[in-house]
């Protein structure tokens, strides 16, 4: 049997590239080499595509952000890391073309990138230009099969105030919140200090809508911390979502895979090292514990992972997703907090271990990936484009 060509698109323009790298580390070690061929396919921060001269190979996001900070010689600022060089000699790409003629059966060798016959995408994209619809669209455009959610679940995935829209409208709990944009925030910064107190109260989380890994969010405790909250999240977007604080709240994340039938693994818990799971937490200071499975009751277990499958539907997810709760410890709500379409991937991220604690390893998770990849894909190509 001919091995599939899997070119694996990770880095790119995002404030969690490091991150990327991570995880596309792990995947391209992963892939089984006898089925796969990995082609590592990175985008640099400023936005070129290079054929990788070799793959990435840090385990953990900790390291190649340790890295990065060795390179650049100064402190990263989450967000605003160091750009890592580049190799000289790597060819830079960029087009993706589509094939013409019939390839209704064959899902294969129908995607170039600068003459590359590629068979399956896999994006290991964190973040914005990435995870958010963007490279799924190109992918779209090439008519190539790709792994995990399409335009429309990548974009709502990425947007915190879409998102929400989606899941209330299907029933589930979510957080008291407010959205603003920074127009109208810079025009009257009073009147939305008001309705934050008067519609949430105190602590609030104020987040950029469209990133990740923490990358943004401040918890306020005070209406006079507000307003440097909201100036540095609209740094990192013209939307800002502000919501009320879940007390003491537990962190609890369920993996789902599957297309139209998706399944959910066991739920895990983190706790995170710090007051709440930000940057430093995440990848930095190496202390967040994960438990797995999560402790808690058969009850609460059952409804979150019913959560997670309604959370996926409810944003048209394919291939694979990290749904994370918020669980208020005290009185046992449980909110969902967001969905992730391409999480931390590496093989000791949470989506992995919570896998391979629900009886699916990571090279089982991968094949997983690539069949609903190209599953999805023909089920696309049956979708009539003309009428005549
Ligand atoms: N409403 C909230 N109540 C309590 N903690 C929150 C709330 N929103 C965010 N957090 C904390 O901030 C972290 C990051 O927020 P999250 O919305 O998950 O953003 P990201 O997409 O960057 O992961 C969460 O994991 C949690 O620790
Ligand atoms: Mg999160």
């Amino acid at each position: 049997m001919k091995k599939l060509r899997i070119g694996v698109i990770y880095g790119g323009r995002s404030g969690e590239h490091e991150v990327s790298l991570a995880s596309a580390a792990s995947v391209i070690a992963s892939l089984d080499r006898a089925r796969y061929e990995p082609v590592p396919i990175r985008i640099e921060k400023d936005g070129r595509w290079v054929l990788a001269d070799r793959p990435p190979t840090a385990i953990a996001a900790s390291e190649v952000i340790e890295q990065a900070r060795l390179q650049s010689g100064r402190a990263i600022r989450a967000g605003r890391e160091a750009h890592l060089v580049s190799h000289p000699g790597e060819e830079t790409v960029l087009t993706i073309e589509r094939t013409t003629g019939d390839a209704l059966d064959k899902p294969r060798e129908n995607a170039y990138v600068t003459g590359l016959a590629l068979d399956v995408i896999f994006p290991v994209l964190h973040g914005p230009f990435g995870e958010d619809g963007t490279v799924q669209g190109l992918l779209e455009l090439a008519d190539v099969p790709y792994v995990g959610a399409g335009v429309l679940a990548s974009a709502v995935g990425m947007d915190k105030a879409v998102m929400k829209i989606l899941f209330a409208a299907r029933g589930l709990p979510i957080v008291k919140h407010l959205v603003l944009l920074r127009p109208g925030w810079e025009a009257n910064r009073d009147s939305h200090r008001r309705a934050v107190d008067r519609k949430l109260g105190w602590p609030v989380f104020v987040k950029p809508a469209n990133l990740g890994s923490s990358v943004g969010i401040s918890k306020v405790k005070a209406a006079s911390e507000l307003g440097a909250a909201i100036d540095y999240a609209a740094e990192f977007d013209r939307k800002v979502v502000i919501e009320a604080a879940v007390p003491h709240a537990r962190e609890i994340e369920v993996a789902v895979l599957g297309n139209d039938d998706p399944e959910a693994s066991v739920p895990g818990e983190i706790i995170p090292s710090r007051e709440f799971y930000d940057y430093e937490a995440k990848y930095l200071d190496d202390r967040s514990e994960t438990v797995i499975p999560a402790p808690l009751t058969p009850a609460q277990t059952n409804e979150i992972r019913g959560m997670a499958l309604e959370a996926f539907r409810a944003v048209d997810a394919s291939g694979m997703a990290r749904i994370d709760f918020l669980l208020a410890s005290r009185s046992g709500q449980i909110f969902v907090n967001e969905i992730n379409t391409i999480p931390g991937f590496t093989t000791i991220s949470m989506f992995a271990k919570l896998w391979e604690s629900s009886g699916v390893s990571y090279p089982a998770l991968l094949d997983r990936l690539i069949t609903l990849a190209i599953e999805r894909h023909a089920e696309g190509r049956r979708r009539r484009i003309s009428v005549m």
